[in-house]
């Protein structure tokens, strides 16, 4: 739905200016859009970075796919129309945070390029960086941590992301996370090394 159903409604702006909020907090708002298949580590990853974030005094958020299913999104499956309303929804979300002037991790699996795309496009140029979590198919199914590819592989699980449901994975994501060989300590830094390299926080 591009266009809200209300009618006769007023945008109010408020008093404090984006330069003012970002010299307040000491960073830019920011959306570290986290995707991946389902086990590739975006929910541990993000909620390091977050942790690391949080411990340099810095403020930011981690939004959590399977979280989030338990309330806001409690009432969308994994069928392709539930799963863009559900990016759908998160993308308002992280934008109303990054406005707010945190740093918002989101961490879903978000497995199509055109929702992920119509979530850049509502927070300001700058504002969006795709992390690709790129962890190999073959490494999410050994590691396996929910035994959901058990479960997806014999049938109990249908659309299940990788074995029976589409990933189309970034074409330029501003980050590519490699995984494996990795802790996640070294993963977590190079986003936040990232962010520092690119002045999205005061030192
Ligand atoms: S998304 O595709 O809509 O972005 P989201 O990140 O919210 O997915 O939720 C994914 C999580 O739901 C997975 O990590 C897994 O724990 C769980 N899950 C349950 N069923 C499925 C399924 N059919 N496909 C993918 N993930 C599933």
């Amino acid at each position: 739905m591009s266009e809200p159903k209300s009618t006769h409604i007023t945008w109010h702006g408020g008093h404090v200016t984006q330069n003012e909020r970002e010299q307040i907090f000491g960073q830019k708002g920011c959306v570290l859009w986290f995707t991946g298949l389902s086990g590739s580590g975006k929910s541990t990853i993000a909620r390091r970075v977050e942790q690391l974030l949080l411990e340099r005094g810095r403020y930011a958020y981690v939004l959590d796919g399977d979280n989030l299913r338990f309330g806001l999104n409690k009432d969308l499956g994994f069928s392709p129309e539930d799963r863009t309303e559900n990016i759908r929804r998160v993308g308002c979300v992280a934008q109303l945070f990054s406005d707010a002037g945190s740093i918002v991790l989101t961490a879903f699996i978000s497995p199509y390029r055109k929702d992920r795309d119509a979530a850049r496009a509502l927070v300001p140029e700058g504002r969006f960086l795709e992390v690709h979590v790129a962890t190999e198919l073959a490494t999410c199914e050994a590691r396996d941590p929910k035994g959901l590819y058990k479960k997806a592989r014999s049938g109990v699980i249908p659309n299940f992301t990788g074995i029976s449901a589409p990933y189309e994975a970034p074409e330029a994501a501003e980050l590519v996370l490699k995984t494996e060989g990795k802790t996640v300590d070294q993963t977590a830094q190079e986003v936040v090394d990232h962010l520092l390299a690119s002045g999205y926080l005061a030192n």
